[in-house]
């Protein structure tokens, strides 16, 4: 790191096209909001700005669906993504929109700049045109199988399932998203940025100069990087976006991902312009060498924020290019990708309507599992252990214990501190190293182990309480108990500082239990943050216990969505025509159970059954072996046969009957038999 007076830090600004979830709150905006606090504490002059994306192809698709215009969408999911972040305390200094003024007219200044400077070149090329719909496909418009994968549904932009980037014309049997036809060629005209012509100054600006960035970034860079950049279109034929500002583009919109970038710019300038005597010029935080920039991303944003949005940037000429850019992996759910389509996700809105009040459980598990290195994953069993196991049992326990003992000796009031024993100065030179060790690693954006490293203070603290056993040293040394409960009291002091950044809320209220003044980062590691005969608040419990009927109706929650989403994929077939009650009880539907099982040499879909039927015993053939690969499993289970089917006979063995199943979506056959055990030979009706 190098020498500079002030940061400015960006989180990616989310589509406003739905809420936001844990996966957004883990892989940028905790960390992030952490960093800021962290440099905030310090004293340094920092600022953090956010917004939403409001342009691009997924909002005015949603909007179609809906029947109302995209400003409708963005206006409702703005206000929405807006009040998450307050309620999680993410302390941006501003959160404005891109469909801001300030935004379009420094979006379209920024055109211009570049434009005139020839930093643009214009091409004329054949897209795909819906003759319906009279108009241009751009990326999302248009559908049709990966050429690297084989799914179905990618996008002309993207395939979610393989994570290629395509173009539209990669696309095999491509298919318009506006009215599933199949869309034809027409001629249209582009600005295109020359990635190509920027590729010499970016090699030796990542891969030489910024060793550093976290290897997944540096790694994701350079692979792009050696593949050899083309020239990148930020233009598109849209009515949703801001007009491509020079003569002759009716029609044309900027794409989103050259505007949205922009709108970390625009956002500062808005704020800056609004309260310039708190915040200063907008361009010493954006052109001026000393302002250290960094964008806090997820790993899908990766080449726009280290390739194209930096070459835009020096296209233009008067910016500073990010510092660095700690960009996370994608976090899952239950072992399920994220899906905003699918529901998948935990919703930031509907999780504190179920656990009102905590929020920094949850800024606590997303960032010990933080997907920094590698994908994660979230699961509500972790989220409850990490909450009891950890939370409430070490550092709950720690403050409980050191309030509630000092209540009940000292009237709540600071005790003195007295002579420190070896065993005392061993403790706080622990405590000391921590700080250390916090800081180092919050220095290289590593949250998740900062945190764990935080949570050590606790550990020492309980321990600490543990070993001195103040409550069996009344009975003898009130001196040596006011010494102890003063040093563990500084030590909840110093957990309050350590635990401003990641558990904010938390912080706030052991400060005012422990009636401590405003603190910042120096403060951290030392011992007289309370003074001796302060008087301390009423003790209040950190934090609660979350019992299992909380967790598991999260997780059957999850299991309704799966129904839902599985049902919603498969169409029943109709209803046969109907049958007379009489011509129903013809059929002799009866239980049995497996005494054997096993395949039919040379027939690779049989399975022969020997089962008990109550009476004696019969031989059935069912084509099911491609469903159960170790028939003997079956051996002891009860099925359904109808019994009085006429036999047949099938590979030279005689069946006497047919096993039911059920034939799943997929094609896959079920066997179906009773819920519970019931007798052999028994009647299904
Ligand atoms: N909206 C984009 C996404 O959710 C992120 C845009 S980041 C910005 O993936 F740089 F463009 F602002
Ligand atoms: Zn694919």
């Amino acid at each position: 790191m190098t020498n500079f007076k002030r940061t400015t830090v960006t989180s990616a600004l989310p589509y406003a096209n739905g809420p936001v979830h844990i996966g957004h709150l883990a892989g940028v905006y905790v960390p992030a909001d952490i960093y800021v606090r962290y440099l905030r504490l310090k004293g340094e002059e920092v600022l953090f700005i956010g917004g939403s994306d409001e342009h691009g192809v997924p909002i005015t698709i949603k909007a179609k669906k809906e029947g109302v215009t995209p400003q409708d969408i963005v206006d409702r999911y703005h206000g929405i993504i807006k009040k998450s972040f307050e309620d999680f305390g993410i302390t941006f200094d501003i959160y404005s929109r891109t469909t801001s003024r300030t935004h379009r007219e420094l979006a379209s200044e920024i055109f211009k700049t570049i434009e005139s400077k020839g930093g643009f070149i214009e091409k004329t090329n054949e897209q795909y045109y819906d003759e319906a719909a009279q108009q241009f496909l751009a990326d999302r418009y248009i559908t049709g199988k990966c050429p690297h994968c084989g799914n179905e549904n990618a996008y002309g932009d993207q395939c979610e399932s393989c994570g290629a980037s395509l173009n539209p014309t990669d696309l095999i049997n491509p298919k318009s998203a506006i009215s599933g036809n199949v869309p034809v060629m027409r001629e249209t005209k582009h600005w295109y940025l020359p990635l190509d012509q920027h590729e010499a100054w970016l090699r030796k600006w990542i891969l030489e100069d910024h060793k550093e960035w976290k290897p997944n970034v540096y790694g994701q860079c350079k692979s792009w990087l050696d593949m050899g950049l083309q020239p990148r279109a930020v233009s598109r034929d849209l009515d949703w976006g801001i007009p491509v500002p020079v003569p002759n583009a009716e029609g044309k919109v900027l794409y989103v991902w050259f505007d949205a970038p922009i709108g970390y710019i625009s956002n500062t300038k808005e704020l800056c312009d609004s309260q310039p005597e708190k915040y200063g010029k907008w361009e010493k935080w954006w052109k001026d060498e000393d302002t250290r920039l960094l964008h806090f991303i997820g790993k899908d944003n990766i080449v726009f924020h280290c390739i194209v949005f930096p070459s835009v940037l020096k296209a233009e000429g008067s910016y500073i290019l990010p510092d660095n850019v700690p960009a996370n992996e994608f976090l899952n759910l239950e072992g399920d990708k994220i899906s905003t389509s699918r529901n998948w996700a935990v919703w930031l809105h509907e999780y504190l309507e179920d656990f009102p009040g905590k929020q920094d459980v949850l800024r606590y598990v997303l960032t010990a599992n933080a997907p920094e290195t590698k994908d994660n994953d979230f699961t509500w069993k972790d989220f409850q252990a990490r909450n009891n196991n950890e939370l409430v049992a070490i550092f709950g326990n720690f403050i409980n214990r050191a309030l509630v003992l000092t209540q009940k000796y000292y009237d709540g009031k600071v005790p003195a501190l007295g002579e420190l024993t070896d065993y005392d100065k061993q403790t706080l030179e622990e405590f000391v190293n921590v700080k250390a060790e916090v800081e180092k690693l919050l220095n290289n954006f590593r949250f998740r182990d900062a945190q764990k490293e935080a949570m050590t203070l606790a550990r020492i603290g309980n321990k600490y309480l543990a070993d001195t056993e103040p409550w069996k040293v009344a009975k003898t040394d009130m001196d040596r108990v006011a010494t102890i409960m003063h040093l563990s009291l500084q030590i909840a002091a110093n957990l309050a500082i350590a635990f401003e950044p990641f558990l904010p809320f938390t912080s706030e209220k052991l400060r005012t239990m422990l009636g401590m003044k405003a603190f910042n980062w120096a403060d951290l590691g030392k011992i007289d943050l309370l003074t001796q005969g302060s008087q301390l608040g009423t003790p209040e419990l950190l934090f609660e216990k979350i019992e299992d009927e909380a967790i598991e109706a999260q997780v059957q929650k999850l299991l309704n969505t799966k129904i839902a989403n599985e049902t919603a994929s498969y169409k029943a077939t109709p209803v046969k025509e109907k049958v007379a009650f009489d011509d129903f009880m013809k059929m002799d539907i009866r239980v049995g159970t497996v005494l054997d099982c096993q395949k039919v040499p040379k027939a690779d879909k049989l399975l022969q059954f020997r089962l008990a039927d109550g009476l004696e015993e019969r031989t059935i053939l069912s084509g099911i072996a491609a469903y159960y690969s170790n028939p003997e499993e079956l051996i002891g289970t009860q099925v359904c046969f109808i019994a009085n089917f006429e036999p047949r006979k099938l590979r030279g063995v005689m069946s006497e009957g047919m096993i039911l199943s059920a034939e799943d979506a997929d094609g896959k056959l079920v066997l179906i038999k009773p819920s519970v055990k019931v007798t052999n030979g028994v009647e299904v009706k």
